[in-house]
C-alpha cells in the first residue's frame, strides 16, 4: 500500500462504506478510518462487515449486512445509523451477458446495489450533512459509468445512472456543504476483476496473463491494473478541504482508457 499524500482529519466525523469487506471499498475504509473517521461498513454478510470493521486502525467503527439487491435490504437503509458525514457509495458486482438472453432479475439487482442504495443512502444522510453544514458523498463509479461495452447492459446502465444521480446530488447540495463526486477506475487489481481474469481465460482458452495483457489493458496507455489504495486516495481527497469546490465531477482512474 502506497503512504498516503492527502493531508485529512476526520476526527469526528462518521463515514459509511458500502462493499467494505473487500477490494476498493476496504482500502476507502482503511483511508477514512486512518484519518480518524469512525467507519460504518455495509456488505452483504454481517460476520464479515464486523471483521473489516474491527481490521480498521482506530475506533467506534461498527459492521452491518446488508443485502443491498433486495427490497427489504434497500427499506432497512433509512436507519439513523446509515446516516453519514462521510458516504462512500462503493458496493457493486458485474454480470456479462448479450441483452436478449441477460437475466431480468439480474438487471433488477444490480440496479439495486448500484443506483438503488446509493440514492437511499444519500437521502437518509443529507439531512444530518445539511445540519451540519458539511458533507461529502463519494460515488465509484466506473469507466463504464462514462462509455459503454457490450454484454454489460445491467452494469452500464446503473453506472450511468449513478452519474446522474451525483451530478443532481452536487446540484441540491452545493449551497449546504455538501459535494458529490464520482470516481471512474478502469480495471483494478480487486476480487471482483480477478474473478473476471479467471473466467475470460476460461472462455478464451488462453493464460490469466494474456487476458490482463491482450483484453483488459489493451486500451489503456499505462499498462498495469490501478490498484485499490489509489483509488482510495482520490476519495480522500474529494473529502479533503483542498476539493471544497470540486462536486459533480467524475474524476477518471484508467490509465487513459475512456481517452482513446
Ligand atoms: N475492480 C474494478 O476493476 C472496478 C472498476 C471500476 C469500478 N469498480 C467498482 O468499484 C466498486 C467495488 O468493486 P471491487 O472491484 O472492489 O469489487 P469487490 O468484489 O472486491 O467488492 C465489492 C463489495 O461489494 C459487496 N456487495 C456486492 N453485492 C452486494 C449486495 N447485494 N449487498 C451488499 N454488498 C454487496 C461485496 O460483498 C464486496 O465486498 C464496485 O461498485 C465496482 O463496480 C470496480
Amino acid at each position: 500500500m502506497n503512504a498516503p499524500i492527502v493531508n485529512l482529519d476526520l476526527s469526528g466525523k462518521k463515514a459509511v462504506v458500502t462493499g467494505a469487506v473487500s477490494g476498493i471499498g476496504l482500502a476507502c475504509a482503511q483511508r477514512l478510518a486512518g484519518a480518524g473517521a469512525a467507519v460504518t461498513v455495509v456488505d452483504l454478510d454481517a460476520d464479515a462487515a464486523r471483521a473489516a470493521a474491527g481490521s480498521l486502525p482506530g475506533s467506534g467503527h461498527e459492521g452491518v449486512g446488508v443485502d443491498l439487491s433486495s427490497p427489504a435490504g434497500l427499506d432497512s437503509l433509512a436507519d439513523e445509523r446509515f446516516a453519514a458525514d462521510v458516504l462512500v457509495n462503493n458496493a457493486g458486482f458485474q454480470r456479462v451477458a448479450p441483452i436478449e438472453e441477460y437475466p431480468t432479475e439480474v438487471f433488477t439487482a444490480i440496479h439495486n446495489v448500484l443506483l438503488h442504495a446509493p440514492f437511499r443512502l444519500i437521502r437518509t444522510s443529507l439531512p444530518r450533512m445539511y445540519a451540519a453544514g458539511w458533507g461529502r458523498i463519494v460515488n465509484i463509479s466506473s469507466a463504464h459509468g462514462l462509455v459503454a461495452s457490450p454484454y454489460k447492459s445491467g452494469y452500464v446502465s446503473a453506472k450511468h445512472g449513478l452519474e446522474g444521480l451525483s451530478k443532481v446530488t452536487a446540484m441540491e447540495g452545493g449551497a449546504k456543504g455538501v459535494t458529490s463526486n464520482c470516481i471512474n477506475p478502469g480495471y483494478v487489481r480487486t476480487p471482483l476483476v480477478e474473478k473476471q481474469i479467471a473466467d475470460q481465460a476460461k472462455t478464451h482458452g488462453i493464460g490469466e496473463d494474456e487476458v490482463v495483457e491482450k483484453i483488459m489493458l489493451l486500451r489503456p496507455a499505462i499498462k498495469r491494473l490501478v490498484e485499490p489504495d489509489e483509488v482510495a486516495e482520490i476519495a480522500a481527497f474529494l473529502c479533503s478541504d483542498a476539493a471544497a469546490s470540486i462536486t459533480g465531477s467524475a474524476y477518471r482512474i484508467d490509465g487513459g482508457w475512456t481517452s482513446n
